[in-house]
């Protein structure tokens, strides 16, 4: 008989005996020796395959099959007696007829799916319980990623992160915004300071790209007006930390500027409103899947998002008592407090933080034109963490080349960007968004390496 190939997820309840199908998929488990079950998994979808007709050779073939092995399985698509607990597809199980094993798993795998899925709150459970349950720490989960990755909540995690990308591009491509693509090998830091990963370029020192924030400034002076780009970012970080990695993935915006710097802040609120709308909408599945593993509230954010002056976010936290410098830098716990703040006053976990000290943004920025010991800067908090920074960035030649000679920078390293505002340049401004750090605290997941396939951080080069 002829089997149409079939996925797992879209497979309906059929009557007596539905269509004949043709399924590929991991082995999950196999039980019984007479009426052998064989649960297999396609993505996060699960089915079970019962042997028809009791063939016992096929039987013990599929008790016999390792968990994870690829097994190509054709059968009839049958109503169980009962709901089949325990797979995604419960009203259907197919008879198999036809079983052939694609790739054999070796039989001790070094994780498995099931343990790599447990939730804390299943271990806890379990230890209260007196049970043992095997919980695998997230260094060994890395370390076996492509076994780790088969998992419900991590195929759904890099479903909803494909999703960040896409509304990020659709979103600025209706507002007239043109996708490029920036050089990732440069002469010198892009964003000043030591945090670079040094290369030989023919002969020449060079390095990998901390930003495109130099390139993309230059295209604004090559004519565009506003564009966007999504690329891999490279930094030298130090230290480990839960969000810092030394390659992630950038989504970065510049573009030119009418009046002033509230025009980015207006796409930033655009464009995050209708991401955190559609994520919340169009990947509800993926987002229970997530949380399951990992329980997590959804993002308060408000319909406009809103902006907050940095003075104002001083004032907030020197009332609740916590020690800031009014022109000095927050830190990661004074931003985090800040955000607990703003949560309880206007009801967000979503907002902007305006008008940055001068001193504590980079040499490209803006001052403010009535105070030029503020800057027309910007970042953006989801749960009290930066997602975004962003800026209007100074477009003087002489201004750009003065800042950055007084943090430090070798003006000839730089020489070209800096030429390139003596030819006519119009104000403008931009942001860069860390999308691994948006996946992250949109789900509340507390560690970037669970949103980065295979995270590079600072000690972490395989796999
Ligand atoms: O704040 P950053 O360094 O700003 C820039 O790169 C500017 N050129 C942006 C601009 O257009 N003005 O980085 C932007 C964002 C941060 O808000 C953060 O979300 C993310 O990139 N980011 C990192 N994400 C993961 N690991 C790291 N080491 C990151 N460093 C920055």
């Amino acid at each position: 008989a002829g089997y149409a190939w079939a996925d797992v997820a879209s497979l309906e309840p059929a009557a007596a005996a539905g269509p004949a199908v043709r399924v590929r998929g991991a082995a999950v488990r196999a039980v019984g020796r007479r009426v052998a079950f064989l649960v297999l998994r396609q993505g996060s979808a699960t089915v079970q395959c019962v042997v028809a007709g009791g063939s016992r050779g096929m039987a013990r073939f599929m008790a016999g099959l390792s968990r994870e092995s690829v097994v190509d399985v054709a059968g009839v698509v049958s109503l169980p007696r009962e709901p089949v607990r325990g797979t995604t597809q419960q009203l259907v199980e197919i008879q198999v007829e036809k079983l052939h094993c694609i790739s054999r798993a070796v039989p001790n795998l070094p994780i498995s799916v099931d343990d790599a899925a447990r939730s804390e709150d299943d271990v806890a459970r379990a230890k209260a319980a007196g049970e043992q349950l095997v919980h695998v720490g997230q260094d060994k989960r890395l370390d076996y990623r492509v076994i780790d990755l088969r998992t419900a909540a991590n195929q759904a995690i890099f479903r909803v992160q494909c999703q960040v990308e896409n509304i990020f591009r659709q979103v600025l491509l209706s507002e007239g915004f043109v996708g490029i693509h920036t050089p990732k090998l440069i002469g010198g830091s892009s964003e000043g300071g030591a945090a670079v990963f040094k290369l030989d370029y023919n002969g020449q020192p060079a390095c990998l790209a901390q930003s495109p924030q130099l390139h993309k400034q230059m295209a604004v002076c090559g004519g565009f007006k506003r564009m966007f780009e999504n690329y891999s970012t490279f930094r030298a970080e130090g230290s480990d930390t839960h969000r810092h990695l030394c390659e992630f993935v950038g989504l970065d915006v510049e573009m030119a500027l009418r009046d002033h710097y509230s025009e980015v802040c207006d796409v930033v609120d655009r464009l995050f409103v209708a991401m955190f709308d559609h994520l919340s909408k169009s990947c509800a599945r993926e987002l229970e899947a997530i949380q399951r593993q990992y329980p997590f509230k959804p993002l308060k954010y408000l319909e406009t998002t809103l902006r907050l002056d940095y003075d104002e976010g001083i004032r907030m936290l020197q009332e609740a008592g916590v020690h800031v410098e009014p022109m000095g830098d927050l830190n990661t716990e004074a931003e985090k407090k800040l955000g607990e703040l703003v949560r309880d006053k206007y009801d967000t976990e979503f907002y902007m933080l305006c008008r940055y000290p001068s001193a504590v943004r980079p040499f490209y920025t803006m001052p403010c034109p009535d105070d030029p010991r503020y800057s027309c800067s910007f970042d953006v908090f989801v749960r009290g963490e930066e997602i975004i920074s962003g800026a209007q960035r100074v477009h003087d030649p002489e201004l750009l080349a003065a800042q950055a000679e007084a943090r430090g920078i070798d003006v000839r390293t730089i020489a070209a960007y800096v030429d390139s505002f003596r030819y006519g340049a119009p104000p403008h401004g931009g942001f860069g968004v860390g999308q691994e750090r948006v996946m992250m605290l949109f789900c509340g997941l507390g560690n970037i390496r669970k949103t980065s396939l295979f995270p590079r951080d600072p000690r972490r080069l395989a796999p």
